[in-house]
């Protein structure tokens, strides 16, 4: 919760001059799977933005609301980040359908928390991935936003640490 509260990635997201760059040019299979790959990403943050608003708003235990209000700032600024992103590529997605008001299933809090934890983990996964293999072909990092995906895993990390006992 120190950790969380302190805010390590307070000043990561911001945008440097490497995004002023024209991506315009990109060759069309990499342009479209890009394009496909910002858009499932800004799906999942959102989505996770969302829920952990949505579990703050609702918990009574004030540890677990104060966590979820951490988590959801965390996947609010990703979402973010990305967004920026999709705008220079001209794509404007509306995510409004996951705020809208829905009807409820009811799930036990435990599969909730297992549920989250797993994507947290493929979310850290597929972050580290494409930033260590950029690491290993630099040549290949055609967009800036994959230099951000190092201390951006760190926050999916954190979202989904194992309990120690
Ligand atoms: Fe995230
Ligand atoms: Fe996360």
């Amino acid at each position: 919760m120190a950790e969380m509260r302190a805010d390590p990635n307070q000043k990561h997201f911001l945008r440097n001059a490497e995004f002023d760059a024209d991506f315009s040019n990109l060759p069309a299979d990499l342009d479209k799977e890009f394009r496909d790959f910002l858009i499932s990403s800004i799906t999942a943050e959102f989505s996770g933005c969302v829920l952990y608003a949505e579990m703050k708003r609702r918990a009574k235990n004030a540890d677990m609301r104060e966590l979820f209000g951490f988590m959801s700032r965390d996947e609010a600024r990703h979402a973010g980040f990305i967004n920026d992103t999709l705008k220079d590529f001209g794509i404007a997605v509306d995510l409004g359908f996951l705020t809208k008001a829905k009807k409820y299933t009811f799930f036990q809090p435990k599969f909730i928390f297992y549920a989250t934890y797993l994507s947290e983990k493929i979310g850290y996964a597929r972050y580290i991935t494409i930033y260590r293999q950029l690491e290993r072909y630099p040549e290949r990092a055609f967009h800036p936003i994959f230099n951000w995906f190092e201390k951006w895993c760190n926050d999916e990390f954190r979202h989904a640490r194992p309990l120690r006992c």
